[in-house]
């Protein structure tokens, strides 16, 4: 296919979102084609089952370099010297500078589990349980410097139940944000969903509206669903 958006995605860990937005990206009309994978851990678990999908997927070990800097430079040259348009990260446990995050504004998603600006930082699912939430969630947003405040894309709700742990609850929120990263993907790489300023500006017709009203991600190409 040509004209789909060369995306890649960044990862430190298992990779299951990486994993849903490369099964997204095989989908016909989708617009985002997932090009590399890369890592800050070499052993990171993501990097292998990229490569078992035949997707580049290399490690860019922070450890070897001497500063935040000096890692992001080896990063961003990476990323250029394969054409990448787009970044999303997936459980990338790296806090990217300023430098790197206004290079690529507009242009570099992260998925977070919690309903932002709700529960930023680690630990999501247990400061949810903390606060008696009854709906807890994940959030799409395009990066900006300050750590899981920038403009959202798109997001999407579960229900909290009486005896949840944290890993029960965890494991409803990531069921979940396997279907809304790449629904959030497909609606920055088709340029239906913008950074303008400091807000996302949505295609009359296309912005995200959580469970009810996200159009399915292999229907790009037509119109959108609408809501009641
Ligand atoms: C996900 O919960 C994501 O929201 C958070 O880190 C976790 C990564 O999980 N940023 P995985 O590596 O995609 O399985």
């Amino acid at each position: 296919m040509t004209g789909r958006i060369r995306t890649a995605v960044l990862v430190s860990g298992r990779g299951s979102n990486m994993m849903s937005l490369i099964e997204a990206s095989r989908r016909p009309g989708y617009p985002a084609d997932i090009v590399l994978v890369a890592s800050n851990r070499p052993d990171a678990g993501g990097l292998q089952h990229a490569r078992a999908e035949g997707i580049e997927a290399i490690a860019i070990d922070h450890r070897a370099h001497p500063d935040r800097e000096s890692f992001e430079r080896a990063l961003d040259e990476a990323l250029n010297a394969r054409g990448i348009e787009l970044v999303c990260l997936a459980g990338f446990m790296r806090v990217l500078t300023s430098w790197f995050v206004t290079r690529w504004a507009g242009r570099l998603l992260n998925i977070h589990p919690s309903l932002l600006p709700l529960f930023r930082g680690i630990h999501t699912h247990r400061q949810a349980l903390e606060a008696g939430v009854l709906l807890h969630g994940c959030t799409v947003h395009f990066v900006i410097p300050e750590l899981d405040a920038g403009p959202i894309i798109a997001q999407a709700c579960v229900p909290v139940i009486s005896d949840d742990t944290e890993e029960s609850l965890a494991a409803r929120v990531l069921a979940r944000e396997h279907r809304l990263y790449p629904t959030a993907l497909a609606l920055v790489a088709s340029g239906r969903a913008r950074l303008v300023e400091d807000r996302v500006k949505f295609e009359s017709g296309w912005s995200c509206e959580g469970e009810i009203a996200s159009p399915p991600f292999d229907s790009w190409s037509e119109t959108p669903s609408t809501s009641g």
